[in-house]
């Protein structure tokens, strides 16, 4: 069986489905252009507030005294140098695309990555990196035997 329809009740009905469309195109449009145009104000509000707030809390790991043998450890995203009782904390981030320094060779701390090296300083002696690890701050808690560091 084939329907056949008349110009008129297409015509009818093109203008329904249309008048359909538009109605439903506008609300989805206030929705949706609402969101888009409260997005710069969140980005905004963000950066203000929620974002400086979580840039400026101070990050601190404790490590355990004890734990940290003479010459070069690793902590996680810590490297200490430690000599006698004097330690030296560097960040095991390297200096040249970021890689994680986790190994000593020879004395030298050694970036995985494109093996730069770096001395008990945590200055450069190979490249490609060419600036010292940043070096962490950090304060002894003698009651509890911790060393905290300030990230
Ligand atoms: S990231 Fe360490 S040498 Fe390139």
């Amino acid at each position: 069986m084939r329907l056949v329809f008349s110009d008129e009740f297409k015509h009818q009905n093109s203008e329904l489905i249309l008048n359909k469309f538009k109605s439903i195109s506008r609300r989805k449009f206030v929705r949706y252009g609402g969101l888009i145009l409260l997005a710069p104000v969140i980005y905004a509000w963000n950066e203000l507030v929620g974002g400086e707030a979580i840039k400026t809390k101070p990050k601190a790991i404790q490590i355990p005294e004890g734990a940290i043998p003479q010459g070069f450890s690793f902590h996680d995203q810590v490297i200490i140098f430690r000599e006698d009782d004097e330690l030296k904390i560097f960040l095991s981030k390297c200096t040249h695309l970021g890689c994680k320094i986790n190994r000593e060779i020879e004395g030298k701390l050694v970036c995985a990555c494109h093996g730069s090296s770096f001395d008990k300083n945590g200055s450069p002696l190979n490249g490609p990196a060419v600036k010292a690890l940043k070096k962490l701050s950090f304060r002894m808690d003698r009651s509890k035997d911790l060393v905290i560091v300030n990230l």
